[in-house]
């Protein structure tokens, strides 16, 4: 989960989250070396004295500067597009959950369970007479099992909101009228926390997600 001064992304605990943070790693150093080596051009350009009054083109030095950016730009293109069609991907999955997003609350209906849907509220931190984790705690988690591929139906009753777990590489907006499918596979035990992630409405902030993730055996 996120904690105080986290700058980076949270730890993975879903191997396409783990994909998805090298993918992210691997394009930011692409990003730092172009940046430095237009900067140290761009700096060069205020202190030197070049001039030559008989330079109408450089035919050689175009293609150079073309050739070399379309290089670099399938170097990120090919392993997005790679990361886009993992994500996509099911693999026969042993349960689905679906979430429904409302104006404040996620419900969540267990489809392959006769009649398994309840709705999950955040919890008041004062009110509570047990520690929990503020604004991102709710009254009814969901609890999914391990090492195991599920499959997600998300919908929403009244405008859009967005089912969003970092740590495990979900982000998939909730659309009223509309069922979107998406994937995840925790690969250990623990708690997982998320939020809505579209802008949704005056309590926007305050409808988490929390995923209990336990052994199949319980
Ligand atoms: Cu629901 Cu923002």
């Amino acid at each position: 989960m996120a904690t105080w001064s986290n700058f980076n992304l949270q730890n993975s605990a879903s191997p396409l989250m783990e994909q998805i943070i090298f993918f992210h790693d691997h394009t930011l150093i692409i990003l730092i070396m172009i940046t430095i080596l237009v900067g140290y051009l761009m700096i060069n350009l205020f202190f030197n004295k070049y001039i030559n009054r008989f330079l109408l083109d450089g035919q050689m030095i175009e293609l150079i500067w073309t050739i070399i950016p379309t290089i670099t730009l399938i170097f990120i293109a090919l392993p997005s597009l790679r990361l886009l069609y993992l994500l996509d991907e099911l693999n026969n999955p042993l349960i689905t959950l679906k979430s429904i997003g409302h104006q404040w609350y996620w419900s969540y209906e267990y489809s392959d369970f006769n009649d398994v849907s309840f709705d999950s509220y955040m919890i008041n931190y004062n009110k509570s007479d047990i520690n929990n984790f503020r604004l991102l705690d709710v009254d009814n988690r969901i609890i999914l099992p391990m090492n195991n591929q599920i499959r997600i139906m998300v919908t929403a009753t009244d405008v859009i909101h967005s089912w969003t777990i970092p740590s495990l590489g979900v982000k998939i907006d909730a659309n009223p009228g509309r069922l979107n499918q998406t994937n995840l596979f925790i690969n250990r035990p623990g708690i997982f926390f998320g939020q809505c992630s579209e802008i949704c409405g005056a309590n926007h902030s305050f409808m988490p997600i929390m995923i209990e993730s336990i052994s199949i055996k319980n």
